[in-house]
């Protein structure tokens, strides 16, 4: 297979939710037709594949993560004509579209569930997970404590409790159950019909559990692998991408010793680790979530290294005394922090609006080894509404223009309330104002992406932690083919200057790929590189001429 088979290697992600991107009709809900004419806009940008968060008949009470039908749209985003337009729009201008699964619980409003509570020979009962008694551990183990406070809630119709990982309304499934497997894959096949190019697969650790009241743990992985080989019949390049926020040592059961359950793994070691870093100005447990997680992936496996995403900022594997550390400087207030581990912010206020901090945090996002992934709105720095309730401070409305809702909607109120005034606010914050400004974090953004894409090193070759003479910049090296490339990234507000020997065939000439001061090597070929606070360089090793785009690799 060629390289660029492997499109995922080297894509840019760019993850929205349907309701709060455009809204055409309106109504103040976005829509599919909204979202359609706004994917010349993501074009530009340089982004290559879209994840889609759910869009299905949904309740709506987590966000569509609670779905009641998962063959059909819900009406608030249009119909399934919609739908496949704005697919169409999509792959006319080369963009891929991933869309989230949701298999490990469905709404309790959906038909399966009403069947499974109402008749105990339904064959949907073994569906779900039920118990006569409640379990007595049931108050461990919730996902988002304190606002959810038992796993196990009695459903008076059934006459049983049923468990539920998340929130109550939402039930999980017997992924055990022979049925709902064969059901799962038709849900698979639908939608790969209509053309998606995979799923981000939703909260993967516990699709794979054994549940129930008495049972002992035991995961069974092989789903993964059953998943993979259905998906594979039906798409030779579609992907599974899991939400799995798990140790870097278990992530080698999600991509299977083979390569053969997912291709990609959101990297959430790294991710709480780099907010350590950003409060401490010290990248060591970050170097060490970098080292563990690249060490031994099967070489078609890549991970996603994101800043943000539309949950809360999880801190929960950090140490206590991290994550103290990381509340003070970022979550100072206790409004900012939820579920007991996390932050409802969003980047561009947690970093303080500081341009610097900002152009180093996307600088690594983009450098860091893996498939980049932004949330909407973080590119033109949105910030949140700590007034709105629990995960929703940071799903405001995008801001596209300076008129009013931002330009999102025309009617008098929309689905949430966009973020007005202040220093985040549409007035000042907005796509319209930084698409003219060529200095805006935007176009800068833009033009960081176009040299990323330029980089097959950092996508594809094998990556090293570097140690070096400054402890606050974090060294990366990556070799793929004949290519081979440098990045440095200084965590510190101090300027570091630090000395590196670079293995190099070439004349001892490191070029710079953002800026133009390339590197002479000195004396025993040892590089000195000067970075400013918060400073970040990369550079291609090696290269023949001073040619920035794709290395011969
Ligand atoms: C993970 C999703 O990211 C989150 O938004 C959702 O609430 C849970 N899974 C439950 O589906
Ligand atoms: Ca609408």
């Amino acid at each position: 297979m060629a390289i660029d088979d492997y499109w995922f290697k080297n894509a840019v992600i760019y993850c929205l939710n349907v309701a709060t991107y455009m809204d055409c009709n309106g109504d103040g809900i976005g829509d599919f037709e909204g979202l359609s004419r706004r994917f010349d806009y993501l074009a530009a940008l340089g982004v290559t594949c879209v994840w889609l968060q759910p869009f299905c008949c949904s309740p709506n009470r987590d966000n569509g993560y609670d779905i009641s039908d998962y063959y059909g749209v819900t009406p608030r985003f249009g119909t399934s004509g919609d739908f496949v337009e704005c697919m169409n729009t999509a792959q006319a201008l080369g963009l891929r579209v991933v869309v989230d699964l949701v298999a490990n619980h469905t709404s309790i409003d959906h038909p399966w569930f009403q069947a499974a509570r109402a008749d105990r020979k339904s064959p949907y009962r073994d569906w779900y997970v039920w118990a006569d008694r409640r379990p007595r551990n049931h108050a461990q183990g919730t996902v988002f404590p304190p606002v959810q406070k038992t796993t196990w809630t009695r459903d008076r119709k059934a006459g049983q409790y049923y468990f539920h990982r998340f929130y109550d309304h939402q039930a999980d499934l017997n992924t055990w159950n022979q049925a709902y497997r064969e059901e799962l894959y038709k849900i698979m096949g639908y939608w790969l019909q209509l053309g998606v190019s995979g799923f981000r697969m939703d909260a993967v650790p516990f699709l794979v559990e054994k549940k129930g009241a008495n049972v002992k743990p035991a995961k069974d992985f092989a789903l993964l692998q059953e998943m993979r080989r259905f998906l594979q019949w039906r798409a030779r390049d579609a992907i599974l991408l899991a939400e799995a926020n798990v140790p870097a040592n278990e992530s080698m059961h999600y991509f299977g010793d083979e390569g053969d359950r997912l291709q990609m793994m959101l990297n959430f070691p790294v991710n709480q680790r780099l907010y350590y870093a950003f409060a401490t100005h010290d990248p060591k447990p970050l170097k060490r979530a970098l080292r563990d997680t690249i060490a031994n992936i099967p070489r078609d496996a890549q991970w996603v290294q994101f800043l943000r995403s539309h949950d809360e900022l999880d801190l929960g594997r950090l140490t206590e005394e991290q994550r103290a550390k990381v509340f003070q400087v970022f979550a100072p207030d206790a409004t900012m922090q939820l579920y007991n581990r996390g932050i409802r912010r969003r980047l561009a206020p947690m970093l303080g609006n500081d341009r610097r901090r900002l152009e180093l945090a996307y600088s690594l996002l983009f450098s860091l080894p893996g498939t980049p992934m932004i949330q909407y709105g973080d590119e033109i720095g949105m910030g949140e509404d700590l007034s709105l309730n629990e995960r929703e401070a940071t799903r405001t409305p995008m801001q596209w223009t300076g008129e009013p809702h931002g330009g999102f909607t025309s009617a008098k109120k929309s689905v949430l309330p966009v973020v007005d005034g202040g220093i985040f606010g549409y007035q000042k914050v907005n796509v319209n104002a930084q698409r003219r400004d060529p200095n805006s974090f935007m176009n800068w953004i833009t033009r960081l992406i176009r040299v990323r894409k330029e980089c097959m090193e950092i996508s594809w070759g094998e990556c090293e932690v570097i140690d070096c003479d400054a402890d606050p910049v974090l060294v990366l090296v990556y070799r793929f083919r004949k290519a081979a490339m440098l990045s440095l990234h200084n965590f510190s507000d101090v300027a570091q200057s630090l000395h590196l020997k670079v293995r190099d065939k070439g004349g001892g000439r490191l070029i710079d790929l953002i800026g133009s001061e390339h590197s002479r090597a000195g004396p025993r070929g040892i590089h000195e590189i000067a970075l400013d606070g918060y400073g970040y360089r990369w550079f291609r090793i090696g290269a023949v001429d001073e040619t920035l785009s794709r290395a011969p690799y």
